[in-house]
């Protein structure tokens, strides 16, 4: 997730409204900013890894000349945070300039059209090859308008995008193109603006047009043009006031970030599905090579482990170990050797705790891979090989994009092993990957169908003074993650077992009206999870399910239930079935009074052991 923006004015310099509104979006993304004008035909660019405020410190970007140009504020996706890697990106001869938000799939075979074409690339981005598929049209048809070379350029990419594009050969001109990234603009008295989101222009204006997936905008001074990518055709879009206050512009309208990322979700799935493969094929030959494999990770990211040793067991045959960080050393310190494989998952990659134990399994000559969702991160130093999950930042304390997107990855890294291991048939595999693609849909739909039910059921459960959450199988890592949620953000006491040992002890807990939330897929388990809930309701438990659309047993015992599409195969069936939960701990905060983006005592990265 990046930041871009681009401003034109009919007087004065643009550079320190970029600043300014690069600064309202540093939340999406702050290792690396940088601007672009034109002025006097000629092309202006500042760039460097840092804060805007470091970068700005050093290089004074409001002293770039012009009234036209563009600006960016990056959170690493290919290719380290480094100057050259920051945007904006050039062409060979200097002329274009480009912004971009999102992952270019077929980059490299782009890449490597364009470099045997003579064309020199500088950084190790998927998003210099637009710079330079636009300077390609331009070589091709030299009095090609510059909105229909990015026309052209787009057309060829795969992957999501916004961008926005300046040319010194047209440097009047801004040029902007969405698919699957946010893109809108901003209509001031004599300015216009694009930008990743409205934050960035609130300030200046609060008159927005919201640019939707496949469409291409020029802006001039004389206004503004919007086009479909496909046909050409002209779309008229009216704008539209925004009522919003500074304080819910930056959480985009949501009341807090948490709702905002819990949100988020399907978008950061259909990213994790971009990751390139290359990484992917290399982590799963690492792991098909181990003799032991760890997955060591502390809080919501040890549940996405947890989850993930069925998943390598179920798909790939393979025995893995789930340890929570703090316990490794402890636990594993002296056998840990070199045969041993850790794969380190953490979100920040700065966990103190699993640091710690990935140091130790370093230094007796472990092979360390990590999962994480910051580049340049601690982990990605350390690691052998490491995956990015492409989430984008999370600002709420309590995980939860990432929690989803950390499955996301870990699902496609069995499904490759077992294609690698021969343990499941090509027919499963495609089946598997269409149900994984279908996702980020999935996980839209209940959203949109089941915030206001799970609102409700927040609601009733309010006062609850402490909660059960049960599962069986995979899902019992998905009840750890429902009871957590509810503990760190709605202070409310809550327990979590595997189903199938809530009779070897919890269950003496339970009494009249005590809540029980189970997680109730339509996988094997279902008929043994039928009996516990029979067994929690002759005490008189209160019944909470999660379940699949349809499933008329399970509504018949449940006091309130919420439902999730069904058919999602039981190894991925945690993404799905957590949404819910982490709605219930969301509104269960906010009915308590709570502030759910601060939990008290509670770090976003936990730096000490
Ligand atoms: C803290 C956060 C949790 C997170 C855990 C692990 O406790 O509050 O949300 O799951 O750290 O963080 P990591 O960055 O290693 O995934």
């Amino acid at each position: 997730m990046c930041g871009i923006f681009g401003g034109i004015m009919k007087d004065g310099n643009v550079a320190p409204i970029i600043h300014q509104a690069l600064k309202r979006l540093e939340y999406r993304g702050y290792d690396s900013v940088g601007e672009a004008t034109i002025y006097g035909e000629k092309l202006y660019i500042k760039k460097d890894c840092g804060k805007i405020d470091e970068v700005h410190k050093i290089h004074n970007l409001d002293s770039l000349p012009g009234n036209i140009g563009i600006g960016h504020t990056r959170w690493a996706t290919h290719g380290a945070p480094s100057e050259i890697n920051a945007h904006p990106h050039i062409d060979c001869g200097g002329q274009i300039a480009i912004v971009h938000n999102g992952i270019i799939e077929n980059f490299a075979e782009l890449k490597l059209e364009l470099e045997n074409k003579g064309h020199i690339f500088k950084s190790r981005t998927d998003t210099e090859v637009i710079a330079h598929l636009i300077e390609e049209a331009y070589k091709n048809n030299p009095s090609i308008r510059l909105a229909d070379a990015v026309l052209e350029t787009v057309r060829k990419l795969e992957g999501s995008y916004a961008i926005a594009v300046i040319s010194s050969r047209e440097p009047n001109k801004i040029v902007c193109a969405r698919n699957e990234s946010p893109l809108v603009l901003g209509l001031g008295e004599n300015a216009l603006y694009c930008a990743s989101d409205i934050p960035a222009f609130l300030p200046l204006t609060n008159k927005a047009v919201i640019i939707e997936d496949g469409e291409l905008v020029t802006l001039s001074l004389e206004g503004y043009e919007i086009r479909k990518i496909a046909d050409s055709s002209i779309v008229t879009r009216a704008p539209k006031i925004i009522d919003w206050t500074p304080e819910m512009a930056v959480k985009q309208g949501y009341p807090h970030f948490m709702l905002k990322e819990i949100h988020e979700q399907p978008a950061c799935l259909r990213n994790t599905l971009r990751l390139q493969e290359h990484y992917l094929d290399l982590m799963t030959t690492f792991l098909d090579r181990a003799r032991e494999v760890f997955l060591v990770a502390c809080g919501t990211s040890y549940h996405a482990c947890l989850a993930a040793s069925y998943m390598f067991s179920k798909l790939a045959f393979l025995a893995t170990y789930p340890v929570i960080a703090s316990e490794f050393i402890e636990q594993h310190g002296k056998s840990v050797n070199i045969e041993s494989t850790i794969l380190a998952v953490s979100q920040s990659g700065e966990t103190a705790d699993t640091l710690a134990a990935v140091n130790a399994a370093r230094q007796r000559a472990a092979t360390i891979l990590g999962l994480t969702n910051v580049v340049g991160s601690t982990l990605t130093r350390v690691s052998r090989v490491y995956i990015i999950q492409q989430s984008g930042p999370e600002i709420g304390v309590a995980a939860t994009k990432t929690f989803t997107s950390q499955l996301s990855v870990l699902a496609q890294l069995a499904l490759r092993l077992a294609k690698k291991r021969g343990k499941i048939s090509q027919d499963e595999m495609d089946f598997l990957e269409a149900k994984l693609k279908q996702i980020p849909d999935i996980v839209a739909k209940i959203i949109e169908k089941q915030e206001e039910n799970v609102k409700a059921v927040a609601k009733k459960y309010r006062d609850a003074k402490v909660f059960f959450f049960l599962g069986r199988g995979i899902s019992t890592a998905t009840a750890y993650e429902g009871r957590l949620k509810l503990i760190e953000i709605a202070y409310v006491p809550a327990i979590a077992f595997p189903a199938g040992e809530s009779k070897h002890g919890p269950i003496s807990l339970v009494e009249q009206g005590f809540p029980v939330v189970f997680i109730c897929p339509k996988d094997e388990t279902h008929r043994t999870i039928i009996g516990n809930i029979m067994e929690m309701k002759a005490r008189g438990a209160t019944i909470i399910a999660i379940i699949e659309e349809g499933d008329e047993e399970v509504k018949k015992l449940a006091d309130d239930y919420i439902e999730v599409p069904k058919g999602v195969p039981d190894v991925l069936s945690p993404i799905p079935f957590v949404i819910p939960l982490q709605l219930l701990a969301y509104y269960m905060a906010v009915e308590k009074g709570h502030n759910p983006d601060v939990p008290k005592n509670l770090a976003k990265s936990v730096t000490v052991k």
